[in-house]
């Protein structure tokens, strides 16, 4: 096995080289039956309430503790699954999150609907970093899933494990991205699936939805009247309700980012981590995979500072953050124009701020024009089209590096949590077009540009660190 190591602006690729080729991005053969033989399975044990610590069997559909009504989490044989999943294991394995089977919920990996989910890049930032005045600037570009959002890790894991378990149609209030996440899953499941979201979301996800052929419904309120709804017909309409984390799975897909990166980082974890945040599965999902690989012992005690981000209109954490409280009451009036942080209310709220203040991390708010500006900057420095959420995310870097909470040697990953295009309604295109011939108008226009100014660089003057 061999591993380049990122130059500066390259992509930091630890893929597995076998006889000397990388293995292909999503498997060869489309099995995960491991090289060498060895069947890679999940060593699940049972599930566990984060709050109460009650215990129920893995192997039935689950939503949250029956008891007190908190956040289930899937809970693993650990011991007997680093036995198999080592780092000699995953060398021969596809760069996919698949390859962490044996942590992983689903009993048959195989049978699950699968679209090339996970092993993303992570890239260093160069521009970005200079501009900020952070050395060690990367993102982590979950805009390259399927559906194009980190959402499909969650949901993959998700709607496999409901058709596992005999679910016969999944339901989804949603934000926009896990919507089309679920939809994309559930057609590949063969399973009906049912969205309910915001009326505002954006149109291309919503016909995105539609096109994956899911069932829309269009909400004039925000993700938790959706909820509210799903919640109000899920039984008697026999959907599984899939929403954030009030079943056990999605989180379990998310925490495979948190182990790329540390595999990717060489079995170690960066400085710090800069999450965009809503219902939080993101951010858990990570210190549930710190953890767990922490247990196994691939990786030592040393954690990230998980930094959480939020809109300055939707800020529920940050406030709870603030105030020193494990509870984050739900925001009135939400809003701000990047969907996916228009959560007023996180039913994993004491789990995303205990990871804040167990890692020593943060929690910061950024406006909707400065998140735009966050947009602009990676685009244009960079070469990333990163959603509004992502932007945040980036500005929220620049910001703490400037009141001093990061220091200039920080290893710091963004994570770039979706793709931009589906949000170039936010993006001014206005353009003069011209008739082929008319040679003046063409001259003056470009005359107009100047020379070179189509190629846009960042001005770090415009941005002291
Ligand atoms: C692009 C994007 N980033 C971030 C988030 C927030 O993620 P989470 O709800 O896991 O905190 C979302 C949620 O919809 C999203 O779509
Ligand atoms: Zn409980």
């Amino acid at each position: 096995m061999r591993c380049s190591i990122a130059a500066a602006g390259s992509i930091i690729d630890r893929r597995p080289v076998v006889h000397g080729r990388p293995l292909a991005a999503d498997g060869e053969a489309g099995s995960l039956v491991a090289r060498r033989g060895r069947v890679m399975r999940s060593y699940l044990t049972h599930l566990e309430c984060t709050a109460c610590g009650a215990t129920y069997p893995a192997d039935r559909l689950a939503t949250t503790c029956p008891a007190c009504a908190k956040v289930l989490y899937a809970r693993y044989d650990l011991a007997a699954a680093a036995r198999q999943m080592t780092k000699a294991a995953l060398a021969s394995r596809p760069w996919n999150l698949w390859r962490y089977a044996e942590i992983l919920p689903v009993r048959d990996p195989d049978a699950a609907p699968r679209l090339g989910e996970g092993g993303t890049p992570l890239l260093a930032v160069p521009a970005l970093g200079r501009a900020f005045d952070l050395d060690r600037l990367m993102v982590k570009d979950e805009g390259r899933n399927p559906t194009g959002s980190f959402k499909a890790r969650g949901l993959a894991m998700a709607v496999a494990r409901a058709k596992e378990l005999g679910a016969r149609a999944v339901a989804i209030p949603s934000a926009g991205n896990a919507a089309a996440a679920m939809a994309a899953y559930a057609a590949r499941a063969g399973l009906p699936a049912h969205v309910v979201m915001p009326a505002d979301t954006p149109a291309a996800i919503r016909a995105e939805c539609h096109a994956l052929g899911a069932r829309v419904m269009l909400v004039a309120g925000l993700i938790n009247d959706a909820g509210k709804i799903v919640r109000e017909n899920a039984a008697a309409r026999g959907w599984f309700d899939v929403s954030t984390l009030k079943e056990p799975y999605r989180v379990e897909g998310k925490k495979t980012m948190g182990l790329e990166l540390a595999e990717e980082l060489g079995w170690r974890l960066p400085d710090a981590i800069v999450y965009p945040t809503g219902g939080g599965t993101g951010i858990v999902g990570m210190w549930k995979a710190f953890a767990e690989l922490e247990a196994m012992g691939l990786i030592g005690p040393k954690r990230p500072k998980m930094i959480v981000v939020q809109a300055e209109g939707c800020a529920p954490i940050v406030r709870a953050y603030e105030r020193g409280e494990r509870q984050a009451p739900l925001w009135e009036d939400a809003a701000t124009i990047a969907p996916g942080m228009r959560v007023p209310v996180a039913i994993g709220d004491y789990l995303i701020l205990d990871a804040i203040r167990e890692s020593g991390g943060t929690a910061v708010t950024v406006s909707d024009a400065e998140l735009m500006e966050g947009v602009r900057l990676a685009a244009a420095g960079e070469g990333l089209f990163i959603a509004p959420e992502a932007g945040a995310a980036v500005i929220a870097a620049r910001k703490l590096r400037a009141s001093g909470f990061l220091e200039r040697g920080d290893e710091v990953v963004i994570f770039v949590t979706g793709t931009g295009l589906k949000h170039t309604d936010l993006i001014d295109a206005a353009a003069l077009v011209v008739e082929p011939g008319d040679t003046a108008t063409i001259a003056a226009l470009l005359d107009a540009a100047g020379p070179g100014t189509h190629v846009r660089s960042i001005d770090t003057s415009e941005h002291p660190a």
